[in-house]
């Protein structure tokens, strides 16, 4: 059966490639869902893309999610430090979802540190820049489906890649 995996950005990521290319680079968005989409069929899967400035539309897509998709690669921009919303609709559908942040988020302001939609996650991956949705692709396919839960900060390693292991 088709593998099919879904890519998701939440808000301001549409300014990509113009919005702070010290950090985020030079990339636009379709230039990486471009990239992102190719690896993805280099391996065998369809990738759908989604992009939206708006919690509600971003919540639809989470549920549509479950069922349509085997995975869904999201980096859900500044909703990341405080949308329990979005964290509930990760956590409401069995589809594996890992986290992506282009930048190191744990190593710029205090308030990126704290993700609360990664514990509904399969993996966090961060700091790798455009590279960093490929690693999540190549985990999705390694078919975890453990979350990372609440705390797995203090429970895992830092670093670029975390990954939940079934406890
Ligand atoms: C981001 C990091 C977030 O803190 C920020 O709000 C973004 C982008 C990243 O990809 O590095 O919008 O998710």
């Amino acid at each position: 059966m088709q593998v099919k995996f879904l890519l998701v950005h939440g808000p301001n990521l549409d300014m990509l490639g113009i919005r702070e290319p010290d950090i985020y680079g030079t990339d636009t968005l379709e230039g990486i869902q471009q990239r992102v989409c190719a690896y993805a069929a280099g391996k065998g899967v369809e990738m759908d893309c989604f992009q939206s400035n708006h919690e509600g539309a971003l919540i639809d897509c989470i549920h549509a999610a479950h069922a349509a998709y085997d995975g869904v690669v999201y980096n859900p921009g500044a909703h990341t430090h405080y949308s329990y919303a979005l964290r509930d609709a990760v956590g409401s559908i069995s589809t594996p979802v890992v986290e992506v942040h282009l930048s190191a988020v744990d190593q710029r302001e205090p308030f990126r540190a704290i993700s609360v939609v990664a514990p509904a996650c399969v993996a966090q991956v961060k700091g790798l820049g455009v590279e960093g949705y490929e690693r999540a692709v190549d985990i999705l396919l390694e078919g975890h489906t453990a979350r990372l839960g609440e705390g797995f900060e203090a429970r895992y390693p830092a670093g670029n890649v975390i990954v939940a292991r079934h406890e």
